[in-house]
């Protein structure tokens, strides 16, 4: 009881958890009772690496900050590497906006699709189109018709409930009954992740290879190799076999953790930023290891492998706020009306694709 792992995990005492809630999104609380819109709690963010910076320092003249270096590979990008940080890589603006819109209409339209799986599976089972029941104003109603619900189904993966279904809003059948109905909207909104490839169990923390899964699509396993290049052994192809999307929106964050339940940790994982501004916070291989903090931007790649993949990690702030979140050039590229409700999504929200290597 007085080892070292009780005072790590969720104490806030780690030197991990003490930085997250430096960053984290609070309100100020003196301006929560008056009629003024809340204010953020203002965050020195002196202290984030920005590797945009040191990215346009190094195209200037070549200076680079101390702990950091750039990567000499054969590859059509800078890719950053930190001294005391091997396995680590930053590649910024790896991927160009035409690049960013894809995905991140991929990751709203197709990734959320069965067989991939999400959050809501547990409680809806699968949801058929519903970045388009959103955009449509659709509700997802409760079947009284369908067998009695399983109770087992919130916690056994391999269940499929088929009691909900997506009908028109106003349908006579929805009655304004608020227990029997939920809106596609709120359901995107509060989409948390979604897997591709080899679905991850979230309640038993490994791959379930008996659950029904699409392979990788074919353009992001070419990206994910191309871009997993630098962290390859000479002759080595990465293999993409699973990814899971984190949609993240205001005040969202990722606690700090380890992805161990890949077999090969010298394998990379590919980790694409997307949609509002991030930090990122790198640690060492304990919580009480002091992270650093990152920005991480839309088209902004790292890849973790080797000794980094012993690094806790996590995210503990996204910037929605015009001049944080940095995504102007998106916003204009969504700016035909077709893409408007694309533009609402992105406007307050951020997507990570990461792409893993299991066997
Ligand atoms: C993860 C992860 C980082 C990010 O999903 O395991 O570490 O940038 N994501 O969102
Ligand atoms: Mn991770």
């Amino acid at each position: 009881m007085y080892g070292s792992d009780s005072i790590n995990d969720d104490s806030e005492r780690t030197a991990f958890r003490k930085t997250e809630k430096k960053y984290k999104l609070y309100y100020d609380s003196s301006s929560k009772s008056s009629k003024k819109k809340k204010q953020p709690r203002p965050v020195d963010l002196s202290e984030v690496i920005d590797f945009k910076a040191i990215s346009e320092s190094f195209d200037r003249n070549g200076d680079l900050r101390a702990g950091v270096s750039k990567l000499e590979c054969p590859f059509d990008r800078p890719v950053f590497c930190l001294d005391d940080c091997p396995g680590f890589y930053f590649i910024p603006a790896a991927l160009s906006i035409e690049e960013q819109c894809r995905w991140i209409k991929e990751s709203l339209m197709s990734f959320p699709q069965p067989p991939n799986r999400t959050n809501h599976n547990a409680i809806y089972g699968a949801i058929h189109n519903l970045f388009n029941a959103a955009k449509n104003r659709q509700v997802l109603v409760k079947d009284e018709t369908a067998p009695a619900e399983d109770d087992s189904v919130s916690v056994d993966i391999n269940s499929q409930n088929h009691s909900w279904a997506c009908l028109e809003e106003l349908d006579s059948s929805v009655n304004g009954d608020s227990c029997k109905s939920v809106s596609a909207s709120v359901l995107l909104r509060k989409l948390r992740w979604s897997t591709l490839g080899l679905q991850f169990d979230w309640s038993k923390r490994s791959y379930n290879v008996s659950l029904p899964h699409n392979k990788i699509p074919d353009a992001l396993c070419q990206l994910a190799k191309k871009m997993a290049a630098p962290a390859m052994a000479v002759g080595e192809e990465f293999q993409p076999e699973a990814a899971i999307v984190n949609y993240f929106g205001s005040g969202d964050m990722l606690g700090g953790h380890l992805d161990d339940m890949e077999a090969d940790w010298s394998k990379p994982i590919v980790s694409m930023s997307l949609g509002c501004k991030a930090i990122f916070l790198l640690g060492g291989k304990s919580r009480n290891d002091e992270p650093l903090a990152m920005f991480l931007r839309s088209g902004d790649i790292v890849l973790m492998s080797g000794e980094a993949r012993e690094r806790f990690h996590g995210v503990p702030r996204i910037f929605t706020d015009t001049e944080h979140a940095e995504i102007g050039f998106l916003e204009k590229q969504f700016s035909d009306e077709d893409d408007s409700f694309y533009l609402e999504y992105v406007k307050t929200s951020r997507i990570n694709i990461n792409i893993r290597q299991v066997f």
